[in-house]
């Protein structure tokens, strides 16, 4: 065995020298990573989060921080609101948040709708400065995210109790160029998170 540093010697095979670099510069796989998934609300961001989570954890391979919508909103974003000024500022604070989690070589999993393209495009130049910024577009159809409503919040605003809500009466800037895109309506969760782990198992994050 080679000591660390030590210089390796020419009659290696090239395996063998391909599999020394490799432990003396773990690079990638040791590099801090966010997940941001982007979708309308009810489009099954979280539950794909969480299946994505319960997978990274397994593997136990690095802390992993969970920046969630609802959640974040509680805490970090306490006191704002649906305005694009409020929803630009939640982004920009989660894309910050997530930038110094990458930075300690951490994986932070982001979920808010993040509507606008420009904050996305603001939290992806935070965490870019430390690591990957891995963009996944939750893409199932308004109608889908409209007839699950878990939180009776479409019916509110249909009715005009709920005012600029995204997909009914704000908008939602589809991603142009995600890493990913999953449709929750024609996969199941599990398959979503076996495609996103798999992603990342290709790109050498995991
Ligand atoms: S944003 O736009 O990224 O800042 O939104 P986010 O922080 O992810 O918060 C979305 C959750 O807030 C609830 N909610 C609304 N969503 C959209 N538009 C309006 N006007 C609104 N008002 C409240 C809603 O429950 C969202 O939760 P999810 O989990 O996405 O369904």
């Amino acid at each position: 065995r080679l000591h660390q540093g030590e210089a390796i010697p020419e009659w290696f095979t090239f395996p063998e020298v391909v599999k020394i670099l490799r432990e003396r510069h773990p690079a990638r796989a040791q590099q801090g990573f966010a997940l941001f998934f982007t979708g309308l609300s009810g489009s099954g961001k979280s539950t794909v989060a969480q299946a994505v989570l319960a997978r990274l954890l397994e593997t136990g391979s690095r802390p992993v921080t969970v920046l969630d919508g609802d959640e974040v909103r509680r805490h970090l974003s306490k006191g704002l609101g649906f305005s694009r000024e409020d929803r630009n500022a939640n982004i920009t604070r989660i894309g910050y948040v997530a930038s110094e989690v990458v930075r300690h070589g951490g994986i932070a999993i982001c979920a808010p709708i993040a509507p606008y393209a420009e904050a996305r495009t603001e939290a992806r130049q935070l965490v870019q400065s430390h690591g990957r910024f891995v963009e996944i577009h939750v893409s199932t159809p308004l109608e889908v995210c409209e007839s699950r409503d878990r939180k009776g919040l479409y019916a509110a605003a249909r009715a005009g109790k709920i005012k600029g809500f995204t997909g009914i009466d704000d908008p939602y800037e589809t991603p142009a160029a995600p890493e990913l895109r999953l449709d929750t309506s024609a996969i199941s969760v599990a398959d979503a998170a076996e495609h996103v782990v798999a992603w990342l198992r290709e790109q050498g994050l995991v």
